[in-house]
């Protein structure tokens, strides 16, 4: 098809790639515009509204809190290390954003309602609250002690429950959301994480039966449960004995960012979803866990998560 002259053909060769690379320009930019429009929409969302965040001072709470307060919301920042929220707050006034620093120990249901009214103090109304606050412990239930096991469902259970409950009045006000942190481990059993598994499958529990309880009020209930995700609390997760590991036991499957896990987080708010799980490809994989009866599951799991030396 191309001229005999070289001259000729070189030129032609350089037309079409022009061309082809203006289609592709073309046709990225129709891609583009279709993706930032309804995006950009859904953005607008959270302009303007009052949202609590437990455990925001690290991991999936602080990168929720910097990318909502991008989006134009104002924040309430709740845990325990002041410093670190306080750095938060710096880098959220420093993109032009307002957040309130609220010390919180979640155990403590007078701290988690004074956070609750220091957010709805500071900003007229409170639209979403994000349950956060949490943390991870890895170990064979025959070798745990009692009161670390009690510790991370204090945290990670009732901690979510006492934002709940304070948090609601205010959120039936605004018709707004309350997302809660579950897990992959709240999905089915894993070996070493009964009991971390059990505080993420009891906040399930409660947020799906809760999501039916508030829908008459317009509130929106959700559950963001991901694998594993890179943030420090894979660096603090407890051993049997309440004390975080020396060495963390390895995780077994992919690590995924936060800024994914953030934009699963936001999804399920905008979408006002029940639900989401993140890789999504787990839904399909435990629907078939549950038609195969488990067998299979049960077998990867177990090879995935063997019982280590100092587990048991
Ligand atoms: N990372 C993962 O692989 C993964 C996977 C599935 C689910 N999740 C869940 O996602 C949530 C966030 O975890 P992350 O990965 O972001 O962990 P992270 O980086 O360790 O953050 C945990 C947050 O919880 C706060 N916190 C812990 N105990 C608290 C207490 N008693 N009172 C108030 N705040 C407390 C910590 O703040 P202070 O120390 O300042 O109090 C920190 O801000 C947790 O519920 C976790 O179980 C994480």
């Amino acid at each position: 098809m191309f001229s005999r002259s070289p001259w000729a053909s070189a030129a032609l060769r350089l037309a079409l790639a022009q061309g082809e690379r203006l289609n592709a320009l073309l046709r990225l930019r129709i891609i583009d515009f279709a993706i930032a429009v309804p995006y950009h929409f859904s953005m607008e969302l959270f302009r303007d509204k009052a949202i609590l965040i437990t455990g925001a001072s690290s991991g999936i709470g602080k990168e929720t809190a910097l990318r909502l307060a991008s989006y134009g919301a104002r924040l309430g920042l709740a845990s325990r290390n002041r410093d670190a929220l306080e750095e938060v707050r710096a880098a959220i006034v420093k993109i032009g954003g307002q957040a309130v620093v609220l010390p919180t120990d979640v155990t403590v249901a007078d701290q988690v309602r004074d956070a609750v009214d220091g957010t709805v103090q500071a900003f007229g109304k409170l639209d979403i609250l994000i349950s956060s606050a949490g943390l991870s412990m890895r170990a064979y239930f025959e070798c745990s002690q009692l009161d670390a096991m009690e510790r991370v469902m204090r945290v990670n259970f009732f901690g979510t429950l006492y934002a709940t409950h304070f948090a609601l009045p205010h959120i039936i006000k605004t018709k707004g959301s309350m997302v809660g942190l579950s897990s992959m481990t709240g999905q089915r059993g894993i070996p070493s994480y009964s009991i971390y598994g059990a505080s993420k499958f009891a906040v399930q529990g409660f947020y799906d039966a809760l999501r039916l309880e508030v829908a008459r009020h317009g509130v929106h209930v959700g559950v963001l449960a991901p694998a594993f995700v890179d943030t420090p609390l894979r660096d603090n997760v407890l051993g049997p004995d309440g004390k975080p590991w020396d060495v963390q036991p390895p995780p077994p499957f992919r690590i995924w960012p936060v800024a994914k896990c953030v934009d699963y987080l936001v999804h399920l708010i905008v979408k006002r979803k029940r639900k989401a799980l993140l890789p999504r490809f787990t839904g399909p994989l435990l629907v078939i866990d549950e038609m195969t009866g488990r067998w299979i599951g049960d077998r990867i799991v177990k090879r995935r998560f063997p019982p280590e030396e100092n587990m048991k």
